[in-house]
């Protein structure tokens, strides 16, 4: 499948808000956007999230990757280094970068490891350091923090004008809200030691979200705010970086059923999750809203199991060389 193009999702960038609400869809049948209609605050993106989650396979896609691929790629790194030096980017509450130092642990038996983190939300940033305090075996590794969003951190790293390198950095599923793709992956390729390793995690291309924002883009709102971006996005940025890097594909689902039940409540934050906009079945014109479930059950998107529908989420595990 051709690969959905990077975009701003907000897709009149140059009107201002009352200009967007008054703006017509291409039937005129209706305001794309009502009034009501506000994108995601911090906080309730963090619920959503957790209910997307629970009905999703995402953590469990990361986890077989984890299990069949990782080991091998963190087996070069440190080159036989007492400390490894990892950089997690948008990390959220950090049980992926806890999964992800354990098997760390089990390749460089021994060795210190030394974690930082840039994560710009204080829940999750609160929820991490409490995973930690109850997560046993974390003798050897040490954890900074850094409350900032990738921009932020960049920013501080000039000003204060040193340039510590990393071993490994991730960036799991989080390049969608960032300022600038090109330049934060251009940045934090710069922050890799030799013979370091840069793993980014995004949605693929032959993932229901690649269809839903390529060909039905018309069934998304304009609070929906940040980028639509899929693998191969990011492919295209690293090849015109001319940086080295190989792509592993993982299925994942989503069960979204529950987003055709009027009135459930799982299936509403997990509509505000897709769309990025607070009470999204609540506060549409009834139009859209169809028109978004009608998309979201195309064969593109979604199939059918045990009655059940699951929406595609397959992810691209990318790992760059430094
Ligand atoms: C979808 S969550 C992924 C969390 C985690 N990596 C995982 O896979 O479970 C995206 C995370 O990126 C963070 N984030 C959003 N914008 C960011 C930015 N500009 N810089 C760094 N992190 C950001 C969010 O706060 C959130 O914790």
């Amino acid at each position: 499948m051709d690969a959905a193009p990077e975009a701003k999702r907000n897709s009149f960038p140059s009107m201002n808000f009352e200009a967007e609400i008054l703006t017509t869809p291409h039937d005129n049948s209706e305001l794309y956007t009502i009034p009501s209609m506000r994108s995601l605050t911090a906080e309730e993106y963090v619920e959503a999230f957790k209910t997307f989650l629970d009905h999703s396979t995402e953590h469990q896609c990361m986890d077989e990757f984890n299990k069949e691929q990782l080991p091998n790629i963190m087996a070069g790194l440190g080159h036989g280094k007492s400390t490894i030096n990892v950089l997690g980017v948008g990390s959220g509450t950090g049980e992926q970068d806890l999964k992800m130092i354990r098997i760390l642990q089990a390749v460089h038996p021994g060795v210190l490891i030394d974690n930082e983190i840039v994560e710009p939300n204080p829940q999750h940033v609160a929820a991490y350091k409490e995973l930690v305090n109850q997560t046993p075996d974390l003798q050897n590794v040490s954890f900074i923090w850094h409350q900032l969003t990738s921009s932020e951190y960049q920013q501080q790293v000039k000003e204060k004008g040193t340039h510590k390198k990393f071993d490994f950095i991730h960036m799991i599923q989080m390049l969608y809200r960032v300022e600038d793709i090109p330049n934060t992956i251009k940045f934090f390729h710069s922050c890799l030691d030799l013979h370091g390793k840069l793993l980014i995690i995004i949605l693929s291309d032959s993932s229901g979200w690649a269809s839903l924002w390529k060909k039905y883009r018309d069934c998304l709102p304009s609070t929906d705010s940040g980028h639509y971006i899929t693998s191969s996005g990011i492919t295209d940025v690293l090849k015109r970086l001319g940086v080295e890097y190989r792509v592993y594909e993982f299925p994942s689902g989503w069960d979204i059923t529950e987003c055709f039940v009027e009135g459930d409540a799982v299936g509403s934050l997990m509509m505000d999750f897709l769309t990025g906009t607070k009470d999204f079945l609540g506060t549409a014109p009834p139009a859209l809203r169809q028109r978004l479930r009608e998309a979201l059950c195309q064969p593109e998107c979604s199939s059918t199991k045990d009655g059940r529908i699951i929406f595609s989420n397959n992810l691209s595990m990318i790992v760059v060389e430094s």
